[in-house]
């Protein structure tokens, strides 16, 4: 199945390293970061889960839940999990998929057969609480995702939700923003952001981070 930024993420029910998971129950009403590994006791996969724990407080901020899949059984990942604790000085705080019959890797389209015909490239799906697709990055097996950036996208998604602003190239946390073109109306403007705002161009106006 080819998802798009948009669709809904499709429920399922699968095993994990902490029992059945039922995905929008387990989402609720916050937000979701659902992403893949190729296999259990894999170099690459073990920095990543580390280092997703270690962000734990991060993503609670942003009222995010990360889960994990991996198409090995939930009696590896518990091992596995153990190991990642030991090698990566941390607490693994979020389930990891158990995906052996390859439904959820389907499901979301996260088998590349010219990639590997088996094992699941490195995707990542953002959703939001209305279970809406809101980013999709693949990676290649060989390649750790750069979770500082999958951060400042939950960010910018956040900010465009609740406050009308876009994110400019290399935006980071704390930088002028951009005014969405659809927002015209001079009292609307004035009320949304009583910081004021620079008209570069009258497409093209930033205006200080709303929630800093
Ligand atoms: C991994 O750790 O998942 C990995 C390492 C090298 C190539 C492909 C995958």
């Amino acid at each position: 199945m080819t998802l798009r930024l948009g669709d809904i993420a499709p429920d399922f029910e699968q095993d994990s390293s902490i029992g059945t998971i039922k995905f929008h129950e387990y989402l609720g009403d916050g937000w979701g970061v659902l992403f893949s590994h190729p296999a259990d006791y894999t170099p690459v996969c073990t920095t990543e889960l580390g280092l997703t724990a270690k962000l734990k407080g991060e993503f609670e901020k942003r009222n995010v839940k990360a889960i994990a899949l991996s198409v090995d059984d939930a009696e590896s990942h518990k091992g596995w999990i153990n190991d990642i604790n030991e090698t990566q000085n941390t607490t693994v705080n979020f389930p990891i998929l158990a995906d052996g019959d390859r439904k959820v890797s389907q499901l979301y389209d996260m088998i590349h057969p010219n990639a590997s015909e088996t094992v699941t490239v490195r995707s990542l799906f953002v959703i939001d609480p209305k279970k809406k697709v809101r980013l999709i990055i693949t990676y290649p097996a060989s390649t750790g995702r750069n979770f500082d950036e999958i951060l400042r996208v939950i960010d910018s998604l956040q900010l465009t939700d609740n406050y009308s602003v876009a994110t400019p190239g290399n935006w980071k946390d704390g930088e002028d923003v951009v005014i969405v073109p659809s927002l015209k109306d001079e009292a609307v403007l004035k009320e949304k952001f009583p910081k004021g705002y620079k008209a570069v161009r009258p497409y093209l106006r930033l205006t200080p981070q709303p929630n800093k």
